[in-house]
Order: structure tokens, then C-alpha cells, then sequence
């Protein structure tokens, strides 16, 4: 089985490489050409060398694990956000369906709006707040007129590998005595391992039965706040040894409202996994499972 998957440097794309290779071959793209095989194209502006790269190496599977995650960022470029979310997706569902192929892709919480307190279905209203939410939404829609697709909305996601909150309070709490983190956004956090392994598991049981395409939640177990999570961070790092200036008694809180971001983010980030759990028979571990995990990787790989 030849599975094609792009962008192999992300968070995700980086943990895929592994957990996809018990699957089959696995044709692995950066956006840079020249560090591709055979120099195919995985650079989501050019939809035409992606369209090329698609035909040359007519994969079972595609798996795309590229996007603009700059979720500020994506305010004041909108076009290319949606070259990279939606346009380039789309392109990938039109080749994968003439080739009778798998698309496997990746969205956020961000497609809603946040109200409320309660955990969103596959099938609630979406509302994005934002540019990047717009055109992850996008995204999906086009992605989904691929029969054989797969589409994991997640969220909070963190890996060892790459930059992401988790990373950012360590630094932080390294150079500074005080940290402020908002404390009303609610979600889970998911680690790119757990949305690879899920991603594996997912797609040998849809090609066994296609039946299972579809739209799916996947985030880790339980919920927290942001503000809870750099604690949470923060304490497990000092139980490890990292010598901190801040720990989680220097962390203040503040609302959403009193920290200005270009881009508006979602207060309730929930996601109902029901349907996720109850397709491919998964059991998803509670976030700080992963969370422990990723913080012990990371203080190994900083000793000396
Ligand atoms: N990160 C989150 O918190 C989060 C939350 C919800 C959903 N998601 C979704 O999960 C998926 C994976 O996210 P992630 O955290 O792994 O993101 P990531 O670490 O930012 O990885 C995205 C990858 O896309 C690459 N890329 C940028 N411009 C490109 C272009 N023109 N052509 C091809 N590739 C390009 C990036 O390369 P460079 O790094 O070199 O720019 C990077 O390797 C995405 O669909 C994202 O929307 C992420």
C-alpha cells in the first residue's frame, strides 16, 4: 500500500511518519521540494506540482497533516490561509477521488463559535471566529466531496517535536519570575502521538469498512483551561528537575477579554468524542497522560 503523506515536519506529520509505517510505504513530503523524493511537489501553493505529485505517485492513501496554523497570523494573510486550509485540500480530495483513494485530513475546535458549556457533535452549527477557522471549515467541506475521507477535528495540539503552549510556558517560566494565562477558554489538549496512533488505527479499519468515512472528533480525555494547563506543565517540569524562575503559584490568571489577540478564539472548546470511541472501538486516555509523557521526552532530550 503506498501512502502519501504531507507535511512530514508538522507536529502531527512528524508523529504520522512513524505510526503510518506499519501500514505500508509511506511517501513522506515537506513543502521544499528539494528535500523531497524525486523532487515531488508538497507545497500547498502550488496546487498544480501538488495535483503532479498526487498522479506521479498514486497513493492508496493521502494522509495531510500540512496547514496554516498561524491562527493570528491567518488575519492578516486570509488568502494564503485559504490556499493552504481549504484550496489545497480540495485539490487533494479531487485527485483522491478519481483515484479511488483515501483522504485523511486534520481540523480544529476552531470551526465553532464557543458558546455555551456543552461538548460539540460532529453535526452541531459551526460558526468560526476567525480566518484560520473559516478556512479549516472550508477545508473540511471540500475535503468531504471525497467519498473515502477521513476528517479528525481536534485540538490544543503539542508535541515534542515543534513549537506549541506547553513549550512556550516552560520557556517563559525559565526567563521570567510571573506568567499570566487566560483561564476561560476550556478544551484538551491532545498530543500529535495520540492523534497519529488514532489516525493508523482509523484507517485500517476504513478500508476494511469504508462505512466508517466520515467526520469524527478526537481529542484526549477530560478538559481543562489554559491557565490550568501551564500549571499543570509547570509542575510536573519542577517534579522532573527543570529549574524554573515561575512555578505554578506564580502563574495569574486573566480573561479572554483582557488579552487582545488579532485573531478571536472559541471560549468553549469541547468536542464530543461519542462518536469517535463508539466507530473504532478506541478508549481515549485522559490528556495529562500524553501531557507526562511529552514532558518526560523533552527533559531527556535536553540533558546532556
Ligand atoms: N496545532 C494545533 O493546536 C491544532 C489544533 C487543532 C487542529 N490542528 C490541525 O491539525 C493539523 C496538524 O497541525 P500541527 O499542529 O501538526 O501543525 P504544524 O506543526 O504547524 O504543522 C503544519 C505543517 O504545515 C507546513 N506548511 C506550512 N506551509 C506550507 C505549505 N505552503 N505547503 C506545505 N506545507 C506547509 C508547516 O511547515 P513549517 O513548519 O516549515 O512552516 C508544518 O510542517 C492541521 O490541520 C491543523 O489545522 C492543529
Amino acid at each position: 500500500m503506498n501512502i502519501l503523506l504531507l507535511g512530514r515536519g508538522g507536529q502531527v506529520g512528524w508523529e504520522l511518519q512513524r505510526s503510518l509505517s506499519v501500514l505500508g510505504k509511506v511517501i513522506a513530503l515537506d513543502f521544499d521540494a528539494a528535500a523531497n523524493p524525486d523532487q515531488l511537489c508538497g507545497d500547498f501553493s502550488n496546487l498544480a506540482g501538488l495535483a503532479d505529485t498526487v498522479r506521479r505517485v498514486v497513493p492508496d492513501v493521502i494522509v495531510n497533516a500540512a496547514a496554516h496554523t498561524a491562527v493570528d497570523k491567518a488575519e492578516a494573510e486570509p488568502e494564503l490561509a485559504r490556499a493552504l486550509n481549504a484550496l489545497a485540500p480540495g485539490m487533494l480530495a479531487t485527485e483522491a477521488k478519481k483515484l479511488n483513494a483515501w483522504l485523511v485530513h486534520y481540523s480544529t475546535d476552531y470551526v465553532f463559535d464557543g458558546r455555551g458549556t456543552q461538548p460539540w457533535k460532529e453535526d452541531d452549527a459551526t460558526g468560526p471566529l476567525s480566518v484560520y477557522g473559516q478556512t479549516k471549515l472550508e477545508g473540511e467541506q471540500l475535503v468531504a466531496t471525497c467519498p473515502k475521507h477521513l476528517i479528525f477535528r481536534t485540538s490544543w495540539v503539542y508535541a515534542a517535536r515543534g513549537g506549541n503552549f506547553a513549550k512556550t510556558m516552560l520557556r517563559l517560566a525559565s526567563e521570567r519570575d510571573r506568567l499570566t494565562v487566560i483561564n476561560d477558554q476550556v478544551g484538551a489538549p491532545t498530543s500529535a502521538e495520540l492523534l497519529a496512533d488514532i489516525t493508523a488505527h482509523a484507517i485500517r479499519a476504513a478500508m476494511a469498512r469504508p462505512r466508517l468515512a466520515g467526520l469524527y472528533h478526537c481529542v484526549a480525555g477530560g478538559e481543562t483551561n489554559w491557565h490550568a494547563y501551564a500549571c499543570y506543565v509547570l509542575e510536573q517540569a519542577r517534579a522532573l528537575g527543570w529549574p524554573l524562575k515561575a512555578g505554578p503559584g506564580q502563574v495569574a490568571s486573566i480573561a479572554t477579554a483582557d488579552y487582545p489577540t488579532a485573531a478571536r478564539r472559541p471560549l468553549n472548546s469541547r468536542l464530543d468524542t461519542t462518536k469517535l470511541q463508539a466507530a473504532f472501538g478506541l478508549q481515549l486516555p485522559p490528556w495529562q497522560v500524553h501531557a507526562r509523557r511529552m514532558l518526560e521526552e523533552i527533559t531527556l532530550d535536553s540533558r546532556p
